[in-house]
């Protein structure tokens, strides 16, 4: 392609916390795809790593962290000196998203961000129980803010390929399924009736199936954790309780298996972090792999999303739904290495750039499942060779997220009073339409492959053969 189309002009000053892996690769589409005075652009972030393409462009960057402390003093005058509305751009790790995101509605300024993130240390205190350091818990936070002050200018929560894209994704699947068993549907225009379809089709429950085949050109040096995307924000969720979406069909749960007792209700946990944690799934290349059940706030708004209730509020349809993530090769050493060393995370990280990639594809769909067909993945398979030719700075697993940061924020301009969202609830063809360009193939696959198929094998296994879509079947145990 080499007509870029700009979709929108941002009035105010764009402030960019963080400059990461996705911060870097976030950039030249703000540049490519808005109309905006480049002088009021500014990043921030603790680390200066790349601050050469900054200084390049003569973009000013602010070399600090932002803190519980600082935040306000630092972002307010950021983001509404010199008039317009300000849009603040967050892909850091470290910073609370409910604190800033307030902040910015406050000050009229737009907000988007990629992950649910609380402040430096949250993660990992000791002193709180394992409800308390779920992504259920930092969701409920948000949603309590959107109680709070219903409305009002727009916050796009969680927004990036997972969470964001593939909630889109989810909705596209379901028409191509309601079509492929000749479904006769009108699209539905609200959640009810979104959730009414996917009960109609009979689906059981979700997979973010994920397979990450990019090689690096060296192998990973011992001690060094190395993975495609953020390794702080990878691990960090990584040794969170795992924790899914839980269905109504579901008839067991593991013994530390635990529910909450307020908010939505949608989601359960496990007393063992995500990233040790592996699931049966499916991808179109892969075909049969296990992936690891990290937890991730797609799982539970999916869930949620699509929770049909009884008067009384008991939920009497909800799909399962979970991540299901094989990384790339050298991520998948690291957390052997991590947990083999009892969770004490490697002291050495490395992202791999564009540039440290021999070959492979981020194969990052949905899998639904438990319907007339089966199961259908309906995905995105770019490849590290395309990435190359679409945009600087960033691998596959990157443009992934920073387009679906680029759909977000143009959907955010186009709609800049809908208060608190999450992908979920926004316009999906829209967003589809503006990222479609840098996802490569996007395809639609059925597979007759269930969690039971080959088994059991050489020994007995503890499995429910009266339906194969029991997450019972689904956990590796
Ligand atoms: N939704 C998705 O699909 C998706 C995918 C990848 C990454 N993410 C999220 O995007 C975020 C960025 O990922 P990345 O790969 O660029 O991470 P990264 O580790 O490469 O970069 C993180 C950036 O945050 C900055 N930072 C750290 N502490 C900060 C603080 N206190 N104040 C301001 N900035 C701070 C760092 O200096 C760095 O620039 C992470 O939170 C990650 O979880 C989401």
């Amino acid at each position: 392609m080499t007509h870029w189309p700009v979709h929108g002009r941002i009035s105010g000053p764009i402030v960019m916390i963080g400059f990461g892996s996705i911060g870097k690769g976030v950039l030249p589409l703000i540049e490519r795809h808005f109309a905006y005075d480049k002088s009021r652009l500014v990043v921030i972030a603790p680390d200066d790593k790349d601050r050469h393409l900054l200084d390049e462009r003569g973009i000013r960057f602010i070399h600090q962290p932002l803190t519980k402390d600082n935040y306000r003093h630092l972002l307010e005058p950021l983001l509404t000196q010199g008039g317009g509305q300000g849009f603040c751009v967050n892909v850091s790790v470290d910073t609370s998203s409910v604190d800033i995101m307030r902040l910015c509605r406050e000050v009229g300024a737009l907000y988007i961000d990629t992950v649910n993130e609380p402040w430096a240390g949250y993660y990992f205190d000791r002193s709180k129980g394992a409800a308390a350091r779920t992504n259920y818990a930092l969701r409920e936070m948000t949603l309590e803010e959107r109680r709070r002050s219903p409305g009002g200018p727009t916050a796009v929560s969680c927004c990036g390929a997972n969470p964001g894209m593939v909630s889109w994704f989810v909705k596209q699947a379901l028409l191509n399924i309601a079509g492929d068993l000749n479904v006769d549907v009108e699209e539905p225009k609200t959640r009810e009736e979104w959730a009414a379809l996917m009960q109609r089709l009979g689906v059981k429950g979700i997979h973010i199936a994920e397979r990450d085949t990019q090689r690096a050109k060296s192998e990973k040096p011992m001690q060094v954790f190395v993975n495609t995307w953020s390794v702080e924000g990878f691990v960090a969720e990584g040794m969170q309780p795992a924790e899914l979406g839980w269905g109504t069909h579901e008839r067991w749960m593991p013994d530390n298996a635990r529910t909450h007792e307020t908010g939505c209700g949608a989601a359960i946990y496990l007393l063992q972090p995500g990233a040790n944690t592996r699931v049966r799934s499916w991808t179109p290349t892969a075909q049969a792999q296990y992936g690891f059940l990290v937890t991730h706030n797609e799982a539970i708004s999916i869930a949620d999303y699509y929770t049909i209730r009884d008067e009384h509020g008991g939920a009497v349809y909800r799909p399962t739904c979970h991540y299901a993530y094989h990384p790339c090769n050298e991520a998948v050493l690291s957390l052997h290495e991590m947990f083999g060393q009892a969770g004490k995370v490697q002291d050495q990280h490395h992202i791999l750039d564009e540039n440290e990639i021999v070959d492979g594809i981020d194969e990052l769909g949905v899998l639904l499942y438990g319907h007339a067909r089966n199961a259908y993945w309906y995905g995105s398979q770019l490849s590290i060779d395309e990435t190359r030719l679409l945009a600087p700075y960033q691998n596959a697993t990157g443009l992934q997220v920073t387009s679906a940061v680029l759909a977000g924020m143009v959907w955010a301009l186009e709609n800049p009073q809908a208060g608190i969202v999450e992908a979920d609830e926004m316009d999906f063809r829209r967003c589809l339409e503006i990222q479609m360009p840098y996802l490569g193939p996007v395809v639609g696959v059925y597979t007759d492959w269930t969690p039971l198929t080959n088994r059991p094998g050489f020994f007995p296994e503890d499995i429910d053969t009266s339906d194969p879509w029991q997450f019972r079947n689904v956990l590796v145990r």
